[in-house]
C-alpha cells in the first residue's frame, strides 16, 4: 500500500493518488439493481494526482488546485468524493482518534471523468491520509467496505497496487506478475460520462478471462492482452469519436505493443518495451498533439 509522507516541519502529510488503468475490461453479466459485473486486469501508473493534509482549527474543507482543478471547481463542496471519504471515515472512527479540522489540497494532475480512475484514487488517498493524520487506526476491512460505498473503483484504488477487479469492482485477487514495461497516456480533452458508456453498450457479455500466474516479458504479456478487450471501447467511440484517433495514433507510434482505452474513457494507453521507450514515445505525440494530454512513464 503506497504510504504518507509527512514534513516534520509543518505536519503536513502528503499522499499519492496514482492513476488507475485496465488493460482490459470485459462486462460479464449485469445485476438486477442495473450495475455491470466486470473482470479487469487495474495496473497504477506513476501518473496520478496529490492530496495534501494541513491540519488546522477550521472545519476540514478541500481546496482544488494542479493543471486540472479549475475543470473541478465547482466541485470542492461535500459531495466531492475526497469529502464524502472524510465524512465517512469519521463516523467510524473509535474514541481513540484525534480527528481535526484543516485543509485538504488536491493537486488535480489527472484529467476529470477520463477513465484512469482519478475521482476514485483521491478518495482512496484521503482515506489512507486521514487514517494516518487523525491516528484513527481504521483497520484495511472498514475502510474497503467505505471504498466500496464510495464508488467501484475505490477499493481497488485503497492498495493502488494491480490487481484483478471483478464483481462490480468489489472483488480483488491477485494480478499476474508484471514484467517490466513502460506505459504512454493520452486523453483528448473529452470528459466522458460512465454511465452514458455503460447505455450505449450493446449488451453482448464477454467471458472471464484466462490469465498466467506471471508474465515473464512484455511480448507474451502483450499477446495474451491482445486476445482481450475493454468491452467499453465501442461504446465510448459513440460517445466520444476522439477515442478512436487516440488509440490510433498511440498504436503509430514506435515501438508500441498495445493501445487500448482505460475504463470507460477517454484516457488511452499504450504498453511499450521500457520506461524510456513510453518516455520517447510521449515526447513525440506531445510535440505533435499540443491539444492533448500526453504523459510517459513506468507502472507503480
Ligand atoms: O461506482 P461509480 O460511481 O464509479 O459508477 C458510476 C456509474 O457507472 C454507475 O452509476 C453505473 O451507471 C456505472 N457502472 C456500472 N457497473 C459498474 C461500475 C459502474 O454500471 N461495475
Amino acid at each position: 500500500m503506497t504510504s504518507a509522507t509527512m514534513d516534520p516541519m509543518t505536519q503536513t502529510l502528503t499522499e499519492a493518488a496514482p492513476a488507475k488503468i485496465n488493460l482490459y475490461l470485459h462486462v460479464t453479466g449485469k445485476r438486477p439493481d442495473g450495475y455491470h459485473l466486470l473482470d479487469s486486469l487495474v495496473v497504477f501508473a506513476g501518473a496520478g494526482d496529490t492530496l495534501r493534509y494541513e491540519p488546522g482549527p477550521e472545519a476540514l474543507h478541500l481546496v482544488l488546485a494542479g493543471r486540472f482543478g479549475a475543470a473541478l471547481s465547482d466541485a470542492a463542496g461535500p459531495d466531492n468524493l475526497v469529502m464524502k471519504a472524510a465524512t465517512a471515515l469519521e463516523a467510524v472512527c473509535g474514541p481513540e482518534a484525534r480527528i481535526q479540522g484543516g485543509r485538504l489540497v488536491l493537486e488535480k494532475d489527472l484529467p476529470v471523468a477520463s477513465g484512469i480512475g482519478g475521482g476514485s484514487a483521491d478518495a482512496a488517498a484521503a482515506l489512507r491520509l486521514l487514517n494516518r493524520a487523525w491516528s484513527a487506526q481504521v483497520g484495511h476491512a472498514t475502510l474497503l467496505n467505505i471504498a466500496e460505498k464510495l464508488g467501484a473503483d475505490v477499493p481497488v484504488c485503497l492498495a493502488s497496487q494491480s490487481a484483478r477487479m471483478e464483481g462490480i469492482g468489489e472483488v480483488l485477487s491477485a494480478a499476474p506478475a508484471l514484467p517490466d514495461c513502460g506505459m504512454v497516456l493520452v486523453n483528448c480533452g473529452q470528459a466522458v460520462s460512465t454511465p452514458d458508456v455503460f447505455r450505449k453498450r450493446d449488451g453482448a457479455f464477454l467471458p472471464r478471462a484466462a490469465l498466467p500466474a506471471r508474465w515473464p516479458d512484455a511480448a507474451t504479456m502483450v499477446a495474451d492482452l491482445a486476445e482481450l478487450d475493454n468491452s467499453l471501447e465501442a461504446p465510448a467511440c459513440v460517445v466520444c469519436p476522439p477515442v478512436q484517433t487516440v488509440v490510433s495514433a498511440i498504436a503509430a507510434l514506435p515501438e508500441c505493443l498495445l493501445s487500448r482505452m482505460s475504463g470507460s474513457g477517454a484516457t488511452c494507453f499504450g504498453l511499450f518495451p521500457s520506461v524510456w521507450s513510453a518516455q520517447a514515445a510521449a515526447a513525440r505525440l506531445a510535440q505533435s498533439q499540443p491539444g492533448w494530454w500526453v504523459w510517459g512513464g513506468g507502472l507503480v
